[in-house]
C-alpha cells in the first residue's frame, strides 16, 4: 500500500531512532552506520561477488533487498539505509556511470554545454524503479521499530562526480566549472535539484520513513560558493520534499562543512544534521544540538582500531550529546577493513553502557 502524500510511514515507527527523529531524546542512543552495508561484512563479499557490475547489483531489487538487511540481522542497527549509490541519479539522467573494480566510478565527464544538453530534463523513473520496489520489500521484512531510510547526494557531491568523471579529493574540474561558466553550472544544479526532489518523493512513496541527503565534498567550497553549491541547493529539496510530504523527516549530512554547518543546519530546514568526524563534539552540542538533533561522529578508524580508544571514543560521544536527540553514527563511512567484532563492541556499548 502506498502512502497518502502528506503522511509518511515514520508516524507508524515506535522505535528510538523515530523519536530521535522527531527530536525526542531517548535513554538507549539510536544507532546505524553510513555505508552500514559494504565490503566488511563476508556476506555482502558473497552477495556482491554474484553480480559482474556494481549499478547490476543496485537494481537487483532482491539482492539489494539482502544487502540491506544483513547489517540489520548482524547488528540490529536501529535503522536500515536502503542499498543503492548516489551515482544512480546521474544514471536516471542519462549519463553514462559505471564502477571499476577497486577504483571507483566512472562517468562520462560533463564540461561544456554541449554535454549537458545531451542529459535528459527528468529522471527516468523507470531506471530507478528498481530502488523503490527495495524499499518496499525492504520495508515488508523489518521490524516495526526499525527505521527505513532513503538517500541521495548533494546537488554539489553529485555534480562533482559528472563534471570529473570519477573521484578525485579536490574536486577541481567542478569548482573550476563553476568558477568559469556560473550559468552552466546552476544548470546542472538545478537539474539535480529537481531530480532529487523527485527521486526523493518516490522513496518516501515506496516506503522510506526518512531521507537521508549525502554532501560528501561540501568541504572543498569557500563560504560563498558553499552558500552557493551546498546550503541554498540542499534547501530546496528540503523545502521541496516537504511541500509533497508535510512530515518528511530529511537528514543533512554535508562534511567538513566547519563553520559552515552552522548556517546550513539553520537555514535549511533538516530534521538532523549529520556530523562528520571532524566536528568538535562540544560546538556541535552547544551550537546546533541546542535547536535541532544531531547525527555522528565516530571516527571511521577508532572503530577500525583496537583497543581501549574506540571505548573512550565512543563514550565522548555519548557523554557530549545527553542534552538532546541524538542519533549514533560514525562520522563517515564504514571502512572496509573493519573488524566486525569492534561493530559489535561499539552496538553494545552505545545500547548497554557494557
Ligand atoms: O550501506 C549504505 O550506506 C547504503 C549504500 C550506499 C553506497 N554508497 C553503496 C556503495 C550509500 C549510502 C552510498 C553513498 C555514496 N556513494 C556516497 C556518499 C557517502 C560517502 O561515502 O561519502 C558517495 C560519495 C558515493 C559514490 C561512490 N560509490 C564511490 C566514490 C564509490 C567507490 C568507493 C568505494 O567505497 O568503493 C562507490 C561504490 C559503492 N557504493 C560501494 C558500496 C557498498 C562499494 C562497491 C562494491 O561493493 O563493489
Amino acid at each position: 500500500m502506498q502512502a497518502s502524500p502528506g503522511s509518511t510511514p515514520n508516524s507508524e515507527r515506535d522505535g528510538v531512532f523515530a523519536k530521535a527523529l522527531a527530536g525526542q531524546a531517548t535513554v538507549h542512543r539510536p544507532i546505524w552506520l553510513m555505508r552500514q552495508a559494504g565490503r566488511y561484512l563476508p556476506e555482502y563479499r558473497q552477495l556482491r561477488a554474484r553480480s559482474t557490475s556494481f549499478l547490476e547489483f543496485c537494481f537487483d531489487s532482491v539482492a539489494a533487498t539482502e544487502a540491506t538487511l544483513q547489517p540489520i540481522r548482524r547488528f540490529g542497527f536501529d535503522a536500515a539505509i536502503v542499498f543503492s549509490d548516489i551515482l544512480v541519479v546521474p544514471f536516471a539522467l542519462g549519463q553514462s556511470v559505471s564502477f571499476e573494480s577497486g577504483e571507483g566510478p566512472r562517468l562520462r565527464a560533463i564540461t561544456t554545454g554541449t554535454e549537458l544538453a545531451q542529459l535528459a530534463e527528468e529522471v527516468d523513473l523507470e531506471r530507478l524503479a528498481p530502488v523503490f520496489e527495495t524499499l518496499q520489500r525492504v520495508r515488508g521484512a523489518l521490524p516495526s521499530s526499525t527505521s527505513l531510510l532513503g538517500f541521495c547526494g548533494a546537488p554539489w557531491t553529485v555534480a562533482s562526480y559528472m563534471v570529473a568523471g570519477r573521484g578525485i579529493p579536490d574536486q577541481a574540474p567542478a569548482r573550476l566549472l563553476a568558477y568559469r561558466d556560473p550559468a552552466l553550472f546552476a544548470t546542472l544544479i538545478d537539474r539535480l535539484v529537481e531530480a532529487s526532489i523527485v527521486y526523493l518523493d518516490r522513496q518516501l512513496a515506496a516506503g522510506a520513513d526518512a531521507v537521508q541527503i549525502f554532501d560528501s565534498w561540501a568541504g572543498v567550497l569557500p563560504t560563498s560558493e558553499f552558500d552557493r553549491w551546498c546550503l541554498e541547493p540542499i534547501g530546496r529539496i528540503v523545502r521541496g520534499v516537504k511541500r509533497l510530504w508535510q512530515n518528511a523527516r530529511v537528514i543533512v549530512f554535508a562534511r567538513v562543512a566547519g563553520a559552515n554547518l552552522l548556517r546550513l543546519a539553520r537555514t535549511c530546514g533538516a530534521d538532523v544534521i549529520g556530523l562528520d568526524t571532524n566536528v568538535d563534539q562540544g560546538w556541535a552540542a552547544s551550537e546546533i544540538q541546542r535547536f535541532v538533533p544531531v547525527q555522528g561522529n565516530l571516527d571511521p578508524l577508532a572503530l577500525l582500531a583496537d583497543g581501549a580508544s574506540l571505548e573512550l571514543a565512543i563514550d565522548h560521544i555519548l557523554g557530549a550529546f545527553v542534552g538532546g536527540a541524538h542519533i549514533f553514527n560514525l562520522g563517515h563511512g564504514i571502512l572496509p577493513e573493519t573488524p566486525i567484532e569492534n561493530v559489535e563492541r561499539l552496538v553494545k556499548r552505545v545500547r548497554y553502557r557494557e
